[in-house]
C-alpha cells in the first residue's frame, strides 16, 4: 500500500471539533499519511499537531482545504479517491481492486455530503449498509486496507511510548 491521506467534508467549527479530532487521531494511529480538513479550524490543527510531537511520526494536518479542487488534484496527480458512505459497494467486495492503487484519497464526511461527490469519486464504499460514523467506518477502511499491520507501526520520534502491560500505565523511554 502507498499514500493514504483523508480528506474529512463537512466540519462545522465548534460543534465538529471533537469527532474531527477524532477522525484525524484513527487516520493517524492506523497508517494514513496526513488529512485534509475541508474547513477552517485551527484549534484541530493544533491539537493534532501536539500529538504528532508528543507521540512521533510524520502524520500532517492542512485545513481551509477546497474539497473539490483537492479531489480533482488528487485525480490528476493520478491518485485514487474513495468516498466511505453507507449507499456505496460493500468493501469486503472492492478492498482487493483498491488495494493495488498507489496512491489513495479516503473522503469521510459528517452531516451531509454533497451529491457531486459521488460522482467524482471512484469508489462509493460502505462499511455496512448501516448508518455509523466517519471515525469507525475510517478505522474499518485502514484495518482491512493493510490487513491489520497498522499493528506493528513505528511511530519515530516519539517524546512518549507505551510499554504494553497487563494491569497497568506503562511507559518506557523512546
Ligand atoms: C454521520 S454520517 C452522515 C451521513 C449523511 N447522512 C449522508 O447521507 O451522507 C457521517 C459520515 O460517516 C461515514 N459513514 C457513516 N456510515 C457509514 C457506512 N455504513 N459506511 C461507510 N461510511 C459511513 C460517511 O463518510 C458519512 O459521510
Amino acid at each position: 500500500v502507498g499514500t493514504i491521506s483523508v480528506l474529512r467534508l463537512g466540519h462545522r467549527p465548534f460543534r465538529d471539533q471533537r469527532v474531527t479530532t477524532h477522525v484525524a487521531l484513527a487516520a493517524r494511529a492506523f497508517g494514513a499519511d496526513g488529512m485534509f480538513l475541508a474547513a477552517e479550524d485551527a484549534g484541530v490543527v493544533r491539537s493534532i499537531e501536539d500529538v504528532v510531537r508528543r507521540w512521533g511520526g510524520s502524520f500532517f494536518i492542512k485545513d481551509q482545504i477546497r474539497w473539490r479542487r483537492c479531489v480533482q488534484d488528487w485525480k490528476s496527480a493520478g491518485g485514487t479517491v474513495v468516498h466511505l458512505t453507507m449507499y456505496g459497494m460493500p468493501l469486503h467486495q472492492a478492498i482487493d481492486d483498491i488495494r493495488g492503487r498507489e496512491k489513495i484519497l479516503v473522503v469521510v464526511g459528517a452531516e451531509k455530503v454533497p451529491g457531486e461527490l459521488y460522482g467524482l469519486a471512484d469508489f462509493n464504499i460502505s462499511v455496512t449498509s448501516q448508518p455509523h460514523s466517519e471515525i469507525s467506518s475510517l478505522a474499518l477502511f485502514l484495518d482491512r486496507i493493510f490487513d491489520g499491520e497498522e499493528f506493528s507501526l513505528e511511530f519515530p520520534g516519539a517524546d512518549v511510548v507505551i510499554e504494553p502491560d497487563r494491569a497497568g500505565k506503562k511507559r518506557r523511554d523512546p
